[in-house]
């Protein structure tokens, strides 16, 4: 059986390195990797395979930047020619981004089973680009691959049959729990020391995109600067969009590649976000996250992880933040089956010669 693994995203390379290594150690050499090329800099793309252990992609689809239209047309244009001379039987993706819903579509149409790694996940707010790419992907995809139980849930309530969901875990924890020793191994910035400086990153066009929205952000992290060194890797979206935001606390920095970047969060006091990823991440490294949305597609995190959701106005990210800092950690524990081995499982249920039965 031939499968086609799709990754465009800096997450997506997280959520795929550990079912490429499965395959690998299975001794199942008929896997090609197709990176769309959707994120392209080094430091959000090839600083990435190197550290994960990812194999150069055996394909780029080298679309870079766009609109929505433009990028997700050009994935699937490109992508269509791909499926055609290389005819596998599986497509899998992984995630919400653009690159998941293109190639889901064109190999759906050319009667191609897609899996979907990270199906299920609902956030409710349809002015997330990633909420229609999630909702689009799983009303199409033939295998369902959840993280959690409450993920299979909503898929069971959109109609979906059981037989195509499988509970498997988080293939993003596979990854953090093997790299975590590596990622702790790497040495802080100069003039910050472990639980004494906090992460943040911001890159949501629902928070960036408005400056009216990023200068109420930006004026509650400068409250949060006057307690504690604030260290901030600003992805491409939000650079140039600071307008000379700055305080003597706060650190930024270019976008961090993967281990450097896990080692800074897990040694961190609290993690300011609206990434979706790290809201996972910081739940199994037991560091507190406020999450700066107004909802989550990942309401596990807040209920058994470290996750408050505050959304995007000032009072409330001071008012979280300074709450942490005062009152130190809550309870928590960690997601079922998020546990190093989802990407096994995953494989697992590709190489059955007969996963969907009745179809
Ligand atoms: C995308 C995903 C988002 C994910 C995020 C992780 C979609 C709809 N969004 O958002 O879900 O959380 O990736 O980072 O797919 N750029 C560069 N270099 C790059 C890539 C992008 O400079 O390597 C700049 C370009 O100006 C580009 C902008 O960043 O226009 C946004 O990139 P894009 O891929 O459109 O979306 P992200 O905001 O990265």
């Amino acid at each position: 059986m031939r499968f086609l693994i799709v990754a465009g995203a800096r997450p997506n390379f997280i959520k795929i390195a550990p079912f490429m290594a499965a395959f690998r150690r299975r001794g199942h050499k008929d896997v090609l990797f197709v990176h769309t090329g959707q994120h392209y800099d080094p430091k959000m793309s090839g600083d990435f395979f190197r550290e994960l252990g990812i194999p150069e992609p055996d394909i780029n689809l080298e679309v870079g930047s766009g609109t929505h239209a433009e990028q997700t047309a050009r994935i699937m244009v490109a992508f269509e020619k791909v499926c055609e001379r290389e005819r596998p039987d599986w497509v899998v993706v992984v995630g919400d981004v653009n690159s998941t819903i293109a190639c889901a579509v064109t190999a759906k149409k050319l009667g191609i089973r897609v899996a979907h790694v990270e199906a299920g996940l609902r956030s409710r707010d349809m002015s997330m680009p990633e909420e229609i790419n999630r909702l689009c992907t799983d009303a199409i995809s033939d295998l369902l691959l959840t993280t959690d139980e409450m993920a299979s849930g909503n898929l069971r309530r959109e109609g979906v049959s059981a037989e195509r969901i499988r509970f498997v875990g988080n293939t993003m924890i596979d990854t953090l729990l093997a790299q975590i020793d590596h990622a702790r191994a790497n040495p802080l910035p100069e003039g910050i020391s472990e639980r004494h400086y906090a992460v943040l990153t911001l890159h949501r066009p629902g928070n960036v995109d408005h400056p009216g929205v990023l200068s109420g952000i930006l004026s509650a992290i400068a409250s949060v600067c006057d307690r504690i060194p604030v260290v901030f890797p600003v992805h491409p979206r939000t650079r140039g969009k600071l307008n000379g935001f700055w305080h003597p606390n706060l650190m930024l920095a270019e976008p961090l590649s993967y281990l450097p970047f896990l080692g800074l969060v897990a040694r961190s006091r609290m993690v300011l976000t609206d990434s979706g990823g790290i809201q996972e991440e910081t739940t199994v490294l037991g560091v507190p996250c406020i999450t700066m949305r107004p909802n989550t597609e990942r309401p596990i995190t807040c209920e058994v992880g470290t996750n408050i959701l505050v959304g995007n106005h000032p009072d409330r990210i001071r008012e979280a933040a300074f709450a942490v800092l005062s009152n130190g950690h809550r309870p928590h524990s960690i997601p079922e089956k998020w546990d190093g081995h989802a990407a096994e499982r995953i494989v697992d249920i590709l190489l059955d010669e007969n996963p969907l039965p009745g179809r």
